[in-house]
């Protein structure tokens, strides 16, 4: 082979390397979740479910994963999301296995999250997933400000820190089994988060 050969064939392992890699981050709920979950933890409420999307993966990863979308409004294309008021979640106590919360805390105000998480805390019996933006310096607090002016019902107050997200989880009882933060730099892979350059933080919560 000659070294035009080669130089292709490395560009080509390249490419594909850098395709499998942001496949996976493109993915980073459900992979998480695949990835710290016990066989028989399969009833999970998908809190915040937007589109649906997470939920659909979830699915598909494991037929026996049964998955209830719950939302402000219905804007899902896979089934249907429980619409609700944002504070009591419409289920009786330990409904589920464990709860997904995915870049959703930030959008409800400072002084109802901690209440929210101990909502899920009252319809859950195992876990808590958590993935959220770790705003943590000033720059962060910039990029935040349009993305949270953006959705409407949130302001800059109510991002936190990697570390002040987990003093609210601590003052609801629950117990961190792992706690990982991604680059900034592959957050524009998460689907949805088109140039949002800040870091995430994921959570795993035992629920008591
Ligand atoms: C950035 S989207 C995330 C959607 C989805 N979880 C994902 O990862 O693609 C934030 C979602 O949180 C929802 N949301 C905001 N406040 C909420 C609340 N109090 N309870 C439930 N969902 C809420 C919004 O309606 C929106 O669908």
């Amino acid at each position: 082979m000659g070294t035009v050969g080669l130089v292709f064939g490395a560009g080509v392992a390249i490419a594909a390397c850098v395709a499998v890699y942001l496949r996976a981050q493109h993915r980073l709920v459900p992979r998480t979740i695949e990835r710290h979950r016990a066989r028989d933890e399969t009833r999970f409420l998908d809190l915040g479910a937007g589109d649906g999307l997470n939920a659909e993966w979830l699915r598909q990863s494991d037929t026996t994963i049964d998955v209830t979308c719950i939302d402000l409004a219905n804007e899902n294309r896979f089934g249907a999301s429980i619409v609700y008021d944002g504070r009591t979640i419409p289920f009786p106590e330990k409904s589920f296995d464990s709860a997904i919360i995915a870049f959703v805390l930030h959008h409800v105000p400072a002084t109802r999250q901690l209440g929210l998480v101990r909502e899920l805390m009252r319809v859950t019996r195992r876990r808590l997933y958590v993935f959220e933006d770790s705003i943590a310096s000033h720059f962060d607090r910039c990029l935040c400000a349009g993305h949270q002016r953006a959705f409407g019902t949130s302001t800059v107050e109510d991002a936190r820190s990697a570390d002040a997200w987990r003093a609210v989880f601590a003052d609801a009882g629950l117990t961190v089994e792992s706690m990982s933060l991604t680059s900034r730099f592959i957050a524009p892979w998460i689907r949805g988060c088109k140039c949002y350059l800040v870091q995430r933080v994921i959570f795993v919560l035992r629920v008591p």
